[in-house]
């Protein structure tokens, strides 16, 4: 780490960061145990840094932080890529109808593979499903190619299945999966009801959170299945900045937040997915007092970046998770949706691709590994910490980074809006290249979901 810091000192960013008083490349970590070593203390220290040096863009709920500049890229880690054991033995392909051979240890590595075309499309489109939320309704929208629809994930050393409405329901017959965090578990929820309706009509039985629904369940009859989402954009309890309250977020990293807490009892399956809000200033608490800051000028708090912030979060709620519902659940954890601005949200342009990226064409880097290679460290030390209870407390990330980063082509980008040239090109134009058109990318990774959920059954 040591040598790692001379390194970094000498790049501009390292320069700037200190230059400018933001620390001395340390950050405290106080709050984790002596025994989690952060390797990569510095560097991350050097990212947040960066992030917080620009200017942040207000756009709906997010603040966007523009891409990395090249000169602070770094190397593809060496993580193993999938929590799951190694898929080294998965080959001949793992196909559906093998179920019942397969043994335990086989397990597909789907976080490996390239898009390929695929003439079947989606099973439901933007005028079929009813819940899709109106920016990432891209056809409604009026996005005009339509060819982002027809690519499904291969991944090299077995088949995917496509998604199976009807499996879903049997699996979930009698009982409820809820999707619990951000926007992005929204978009995540969307893509699976929409899908799963088009086999069974669902009952909307639950709506509260204002006009933006952010508190839904629904029901589908049929099967006696449950499906909800909650807003709660940390997992654990905490107070967004709005318009009234605090210019920042507030977060209280030693306790879950209890909108969702409270209904763990009536759940079997909870998807977790946060990420972005993390990026926004905030000031933290843990047990109480103060912990530092990210991005809060003015307020005399310690710059501690949103790096260790996230890794505390996750190992808050998967710990409370495993604590309050060692009688069993299924946990999994959506890992980083990358973004893929070009240039700024605000232009022509931001995110114009229309397919995707091919195999080796993008590397895996910067904030998007960071952030996906410590949700799947605490996934993993999560199931460790559990010990002898893995039989009812399943944990399982759901490894969509790499996948989606390939997908440049799947935002709404300026159909984030109806019809938004429909007087020619403006000045401005608003983009949306953070969450992903519906139909769309999402869907593959219910698709993957299923198989997750029939794997963490097997056991
Ligand atoms: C959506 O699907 C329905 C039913 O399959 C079809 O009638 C309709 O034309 C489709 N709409 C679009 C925009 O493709
Ligand atoms: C329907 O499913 C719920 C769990 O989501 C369960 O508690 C309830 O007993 C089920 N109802 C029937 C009639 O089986
Ligand atoms: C800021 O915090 C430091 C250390 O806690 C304290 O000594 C100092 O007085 C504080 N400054 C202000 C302006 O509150």
């Amino acid at each position: 780490m040591l040598e790692k810091h001379k390194d970094d000192r000498k790049s501009p960013g390292a320069w700037r960061a200190t230059k400018d008083g933001f620390g001395n490349g340390t950050p405290t970590s106080s709050f984790f145990p002596k025994d989690h070593p952060f390797p990569f203390l510095t560097r991350k220290f050097l990212q947040w840094t960066f992030y917080l040096l620009l200017p942040f863009i207000v756009f709906r709920f997010y603040f966007y932080p523009s891409p990395p500049p090249s000169h602070l890229a770094i190397p593809l880690s060496s993580l193993p890529l999938n929590s799951s054991p190694s898929s080294s033995s998965s080959f001949p392909p793992q196909l559906p109808e093998e179920e019942g051979i397969l043994s335990k240890e086989t397990a597909c590595d789907y976080t490996q593979g390239k898009w390929v075309p695929d003439k079947m499309g989606p099973l439901y489109n933007g005028t079929t499903c009813g819940t899709i939320k109106d920016g990432q309704n891209c056809m409604s929208h009026g996005r005009p190619d339509l060819g982002f629809l027809y690519w499904r994930w291969q991944p090299q050393e077995c088949q995917l299945p496509r998604f199976d409405p009807n499996e879903f329901l049997q699996f979930f017959a009698d009982r409820h999966i809820a999707f619990v965090g951000d926007s992005m578990a929204r978009n995540q929820l969307e893509s699976l009801v929409c899908m799963v309706s088009s086999v069974s009509p669902p009952n909307l039985v639950y709506k509260n959170g204002d006009d933006d629904n952010k508190f839904r369940r629904w029901h589908f009859a049929s099967h006696n299945a449950s499906v909800s989402i909650y807003w709660s954009p940390f997992l654990v309890k905490g107070v967004e900045k709005s318009k009234n309250g605090p210019d920042h977020n507030e977060l209280y990293l030693d306790r879950i937040d209890e909108r969702w807490g409270k209904d763990l009892d009536g759940i079997d399956t909870i998807v977790l997915s946060i990420g972005h809000w993390f990026l926004h200033p905030a000031v933290y608490l843990d047990d109480g007092k103060v912990l530092g800051c990210h991005y809060c000028p003015g307020l005399n708090h310690t710059e501690i970046g949103f790096y260790d912030v996230l890794r505390k979060a996750v190992r808050t709620t998967l710990n409370t998770i495993s604590d309050r519902r060692g009688d069993g659940i299924d946990v999994i954890l959506t890992t980083f949706s990358p973004s893929h601005f070009e240039g700024d949200w605000d232009k022509f342009g931001a995110c114009p691709k229309t397919e995707p990226y091919g195999e080796g064409e993008k590397l895996l880097e910067g904030m998007d590994a960071d952030m996906r290679k410590i949700e799947v460290e605490e996934v993993e030390s999560a199931r460790l910490g559990i010990g002898g209870n893995q039989k009812k407390v399943r944990l399982e990330a759901l490894d969509v980074t790499r996948l989606s980063l390939m997908r440049p082509d799947g935002h709404p980008g300026p159909y984030m809006y109806p019809f938004p040239f429909a007087n020619g090109v403006g000045e401005r134009v608003q983009n949306d290249c953070v969450h992903w058109c519906l139909p769309g990318p999402v869907d593959t990774w219910n698709q993957i979901l299923l198989q997750v959920i029939k794997r963490l059954r097997r056991q």
